[in-house]
């Protein structure tokens, strides 16, 4: 494959022509949130000034202009695919209908292709205003809703989009009976129809690494909790590269890039979980996940995927990333 196939032959390509029951969430889902990538960068690049507008969200976030005008990219290309029947947001934690599906709900027992996305429209509000990267988790479910649902089975695509110099996207796909895909978009000014794979196997390497990265998010928490300092000591002993902006979506996409990597956000009696399930941690697990990579609660130890989200604000910490350097970092917290 060359390394700039259209985004669109790409998706037409790897995907079995015979699995006609994903035929939208290819030909439609997919583009759509590559589109809404395309124009939450343009919102990006021509917002000035980031401000905040005076309200806070459901969860009781401070909501940015940019938060606000990200969150209304994502619905426009939603009410304009059919397949997607409803949506919900860490803005809008509320599943509903999205503008093209009126009739709802849905007759018990459609056979229609339908599909739930659950979103992060803008994610690293702590670090926008000096303009550093950040990014918008998007997560899709089979059937219309994502609560109550088996997140190995049921959530089959997710998205993350990168805002840097340049707009990437890291999409990955796990259609059941098919085998999984986590591959890099070059995304362009005009959304999915200009946008190419620059990278069509996103892979995690396998030992030996030549360097190996850790990016220790809520580091304060290390000045509590004795087993998360021996673990960021014994990163340091052990000469790994520190990457950490603290932006989640930017932080995991560089281990992700670089074949190496683990990200650890831990839970300590002093700080709360406070990533969620719904709109980060599952959509961040099924990317690193297909890219060969593992994403764990570091208070079980359990897979991120292995339980279904009952409420919108579900949360957990995260260790995601190379598998041995995840257990690892597991064993050191749990012991
Ligand atoms: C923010 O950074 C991007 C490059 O990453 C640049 O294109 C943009 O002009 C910057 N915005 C501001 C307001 O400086």
């Amino acid at each position: 494959m060359s390394e700039t196939t259209k985004l669109l032959d790409f998706l037409q390509q790897r995907v079995p022509a015979d699995d006609a029951s994903h035929k939208q969430l290819c030909t439609a889902v997919l583009p759509a949130l590559v589109d809404a990538v395309a124009d939450i960068s343009r919102v990006l690049r021509a917002s000035s000034a980031v401000s905040q507008v005076g309200t806070a969200n459901a969860f009781g976030d401070d909501q940015l202009n940019v938060d606000v005008s990200s969150e209304e990219a994502v619905r426009r290309a939603l009410d304009g695919c059919a397949a997607v029947v409803t949506a919900s947001s860490e803005e809008d934690p509320v599943e509903k209908p999205t503008g093209c599906r009126p009739e709802w709900p849905p007759a018990p027992d459609s056979q229609e292709e339908l599909y739930s996305v659950a979103f992060d429209p803008l994610d690293g509000s702590s670090i926008i205003a000096p303009n550093w990267s950040v990014g918008t988790i998007l997560g899709v479910w089979r059937g219309p809703s994502a609560l109550h649902q088996d997140p190995q089975t049921r959530q089959v695509a997710a998205v993350l989009g990168v805002y840097g110099p340049r707009t990437t996207a890291v999409v990955a796909l796990r259609i059941p009976g098919t085998p999984p895909l986590c591959f890099e978009v070059a995304v362009g000014e005009a959304g999915a129809a200009d946008s190419v794979v620059v990278r069509p196997d996103v892979k995690l390497a396998a030992a030996p690494f030549k360097t190996r990265y850790f990016a220790p998010a809520n580091l304060r928490a290390a000045a509590e909790d004795a087993r998360y300092m021996a673990l960021v000591t014994h990163c340091i002993q052990n000469k790994y590269t520190l990457r950490y902006s603290g932006g989640l979506v930017p932080d995991v996409v560089h281990a992700l890039v670089k074949g190496h990597g683990v990200y650890a956000s831990p839970v300590t009696a002093a700080s709360k979980a406070k990533l969620r399930r719904l709109y980060e941690l599952f959509p961040l697990a099924l990317v690193v996940e297909c890219a060969g990579g593992r994403a764990v609660d570091p208070a079980t130890g359990a897979d991120i995927l292995a339980h279904p989200s009952k409420d919108t604000d579900e949360r957990a910490g995260l260790v995601c990333g190379t598998a041995e350097e995840v257990d690892f970092v597991i064993k050191s917290l749990l012991g």
